[in-house]
């Protein structure tokens, strides 16, 4: 059996970037009685969040429970400037590891704005990078997107300008700007996925299409992971989405001479490494 790696699957630069952020000031604070939080996971991968915890790193749900005088990191997926007024009058100190490409997308939103126009961010609107590029600019002016349908509601509009969650999948992108183009006279698309979703995507895919199986790594919580596992499942009706190597079943391979594999942007490249040797064991 042969069992092959997407060229481009595990950690990206803004998660590796995030993570270095985190050890380093784990590392800094560690003896000095403040603790370090998140709002949230690090990054959507439960083995990496229990791991982070175990070096102190404290990962909360609600503002409310950060401490005055603590740190609190902000993730790769940004925050909302509303969030973080209230962190700042508590006398939090801020580390930002805001990934610079949704940085990219938080500053083209205000951009749109300012020019006059209705601003659309095409993303799932309960992920915290969506809240956070949607919150930078005042509720009346903008509205967040899932899908064709809901863009079919909109109302006509001048001018409407786009933004896109930097993890979207382009084929939903454009099955909703196509329904853009009759809801106003002016239409402008800001790509903002990021460079690193779209390599990641092209080579599932490609990959997909080649083998008998295809296994997806990474969090089930994680938007990124769980895009490329819908694209390699159009591809290949044999894909398995899973978090770890214990998830993985031999009867899956037992027709199989050929096998993919690929990993999320927040998936370890040792949890690759592991369901990859896992699988070529059952060959042996
Ligand atoms: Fe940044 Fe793209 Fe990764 S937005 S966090 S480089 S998936």
């Amino acid at each position: 059996m042969e069992v092959g790696v997407a060229k481009y699957s595990g950690y990206c630069f803004g998660v590796k970037r995030a993570l270095s952020i985190v050890e380093k000031t784990l590392d800094e604070y560690s003896r000095s009685g403040k603790g370090v939080y998140t709002l949230g996971s690090v990054i959507h991968n439960p083995g990496v969040s229990k791991k982070l915890s175990s070096m102190g790193l404290l990962s909360v749900k609600d503002p409310e429970d950060i401490k005055p005088e603590s740190i609190l990191i902000i993730r790769s997926h940004g925050m909302s400037p509303r969030i973080l007024r209230y962190l700042l009058q508590k006398n939090i100190k801020i580390i930002d590891a805001t990934c610079p490409f949704v940085k990219k997308a938080q500053a083209k939103v205000k951009k749109l704005e300012n020019q006059g126009y209705f601003v659309l961010v095409i993303g799932n609107r309960g992920h915290p990078e969506v809240i956070g590029i949607k919150e930078q600019l005042d509720d009346r002016n903008v509205k967040v997107i899932e899908n064709s349908i809901e863009a079919s509601d909109l109302d006509f509009k001048k001018k409407i300008g786009v933004v896109i969650q930097t993890t979207q999948t382009a084929d939903r992108v454009k099955s909703i700007t196509s329904v853009l183009i009759d809801k106003c006279e002016e239409l402008l698309i800001c790509n903002t996925i990021c460079d690193t979703t779209k390599k990641r995507q092209e080579t599932a895919k490609e990959l997909s299409k080649k083998v008998d199986v295809m296994v997806i790594v990474g969090g089930k919580n994680s938007a990124n992971t769980t895009h490329l596992a819908d694209i390699s499942l159009s591809q290949n009706k044999s894909t398995y989405h899973i978090e770890s190597f214990n998830e993985i079943d031999q009867e899956w391979f037992k027709k199989s001479d050929k096998v993919g594999i690929s990993g999320g942007a927040s998936t370890p490249k040792k949890d690759i490494i592991d369901i990859k040797k896992t699988i070529e064991s059952f060959d042996s």
